[in-house]
């Protein structure tokens, strides 16, 4: 397994292999989560030519088997509070150590791809005495993700604290029905 480190992806091939991975990672996760985790095509295209968003690739040969994208450049990564880390991290975000990493997939066949990503990334943000920040959906904190990677964060590193920093609950109010109400008349 060699872990690449790229600004930009050139060849469109790779590109290609790329999007297939992430495509067929986040379709799945989209089921069962309310909040959009998957870009569209041509928001992925723009993220992979955006040189501040920095793309670890697996591979095993020939093949792309794992991915991960961070950015130091916090604006560069759609709905994140720059405010809140300047706030709340002020020394970090003065030396633009704050790394965000905006996803992590693998094609789920080697069992060493999440490791070697983890700890691609683990050297960049340890190099620069960064803080590393990702968000958890509830869906994959119940298949126990969190727990796993913090194991395998600690097997590489000395790790200080993990620590949730937010979390945002989604609600869905539901009614009784009432019967004189034709459903699917309200043009609005
Ligand atoms: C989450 C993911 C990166 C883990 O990579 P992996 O190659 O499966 O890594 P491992 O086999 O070492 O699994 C590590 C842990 O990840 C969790 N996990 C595995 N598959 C998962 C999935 N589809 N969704 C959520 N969590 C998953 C489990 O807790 C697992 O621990 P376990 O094997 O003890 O059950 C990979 O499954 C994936 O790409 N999932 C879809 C995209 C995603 O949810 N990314 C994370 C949020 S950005």
């Amino acid at each position: 397994m060699v872990v690449a480190e790229k600004e930009t992806l050139l060849q469109w091939e790779t590109v290609h292999q790329a999007w297939g991975l992430y495509a067929s990672a986040f379709t799945e996760l989209n089921r069962n989560t309310v909040q959009n985790h998957m870009m569209e095509f041509d928001e992925f295209l723009t993220m992979i030519h955006n040189q501040h968003i920095k793309k670890f690739l697996a591979w095993q040969g020939e093949d792309l088997v794992g991915m991960t994208v961070m950015t130091r450049h916090l604006r560069s990564w759609p709905l994140i509070s720059v405010p809140y880390f300047e706030k709340h991290y002020p020394e970090e975000f003065a030396r633009n150590a704050v790394f965000y990493i905006g996803f992590v997939a693998t094609d789920n066949k080697h069992h060493d791809t999440f490791s070697s990503l983890i700890e691609a990334m683990l050297n960049r943000i340890r190099h620069n005495r960064g803080i590393g920040v990702l968000d958890y959906s509830a869906q994959v904190m119940r298949r126990g993700l969190p727990a796993a990677s913090m194991k395998k964060i600690s097997d590489l590193a000395p790790l200080d604290k993990a620590t949730p920093i937010d979390a945002q609950t989604y609600v869905a109010y539901t009614f009784e029905w009432d019967r004189e109400v034709v459903p699917g008349t309200d043009a609005g």
